[in-house]
């Protein structure tokens, strides 16, 4: 397993309003996917790519995420007293597999703003980074390789996917020189493109390993696209400085801060979990009973 990148930057001090009314109060990273909070599958798919050193980026009313990464004594004591094992194994693994981080973005200025306050901590290691609304429950296969490729370049890895016409005008797009296999040489990003100026079909997805020269760059970063510092600019500037890599995977998971996408990861990875069978069958009757 690769062990050059110990640290994962999670950004998650966005509103959420794309899943209002549910999110008012909560924060959208802990809204349930089948039996755990979104975030939780990120920090697990982290841990699985061997990182074991998690900071969170956060914001006021989102303190139910440091919560839920901390040993919660009183409840521990008390599923130990009652003898369910089970629950508590549940409660205290992810708390016993990483170091937990929180530090608060500030401002709203951005995903570049955002990654930018962990350069204090980060310092001067390669880290990844995993934007929370994007599941990708691979088992961190996609992670890994991201940071085996990394480690063999020296140059910064951001996966991609490809999307279909101008479904790309929504996201961070990569255009290529070269390629091998599904790595790409990457030589240009724009964030959000029209789709005429698109240079590929290629979207960012939420997963980057990235240099450490990445903070100066965010420096130098001026507000880009709806006003905000865009962490796709500051990676613009690595390519020419160092060079950057694409790796190109067939699936980018689940979009869980969409409400539709939400519902499809909870529908798909309950079908894929220990009581898929039971499931299929509760849908296939509720499909039925509801005339489908
Ligand atoms: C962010 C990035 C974008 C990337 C996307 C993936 O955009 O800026 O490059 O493609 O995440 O989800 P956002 O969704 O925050 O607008």
């Amino acid at each position: 397993m690769p062990a050059s990148v110990r640290t994962a930057v999670i950004p998650a001090a966005g509103l959420g309003t794309r899943l209002l009314p549910a999110t008012k109060a909560m924060p959208k990273e802990m809204l349930t996917v089948v039996d755990r909070p979104s975030i939780q599958w990120v920090v697990e798919e982290a841990i699985a790519a061997g990182i074991d050193d998690i900071v969170i980026i956060t914001s006021p009313h989102k303190k139910a995420l440091e919560d839920h990464f901390d040993r919660m004594a009183e409840l521990e004591a008390a599923l130990e007293a009652k003898g369910k094992q089970e629950m508590l194994g549940s409660v205290r693994h992810i708390t016993d597999l990483a170091t937990f981080h929180f530090t608060r973005q500030g401002a709203p200025l951005g995903l570049g703003h955002a990654v930018g306050t962990a350069a204090r901590h980060v310092r001067n290691e390669p880290f990844a980074v995993l934007l929370p609304d994007e599941l990708l429950p691979d088992g961190g296969q996609t992670l890994s390789r991201m940071i085996e490729v990394a480690e063999a370049t020296g140059e910064s890895v951001i996966s991609l996917v490809p999307v279909e016409g101008p479904e790309i005008c929504n996201y961070g797009c990569a255009g290529f020189s070269e390629r091998e296999g599904n790595v790409i040489k990457v030589d240009r990003l724009v964030e959000k493109p029209t789709f005429e100026d698109a240079p590929s079909n290629l979207r960012i997805t939420g997963r980057y390993v990235l240099t450490p020269d990445i903070f100066e760059k965010l420096e130098r970063t001026e507000p880009g696209r709806g006003g905000e510092i865009q962490l796709t600019d500051a990676m613009a500037l690595q390519i020419d400085d160092r060079g950057m890599r694409g790796l190109v995977v067939d699936d980018a998971g689940f979009d869980a801060g969409q409400k539709a996408d939400w519902l499809r990861a909870n529908v798909e990875l309950s079908l894929r979990g220990d009581d898929g069978a039971e499931v299929a069958a509760m849908l296939r009757a509720a499909l039925e009973s509801n005339g489908f």
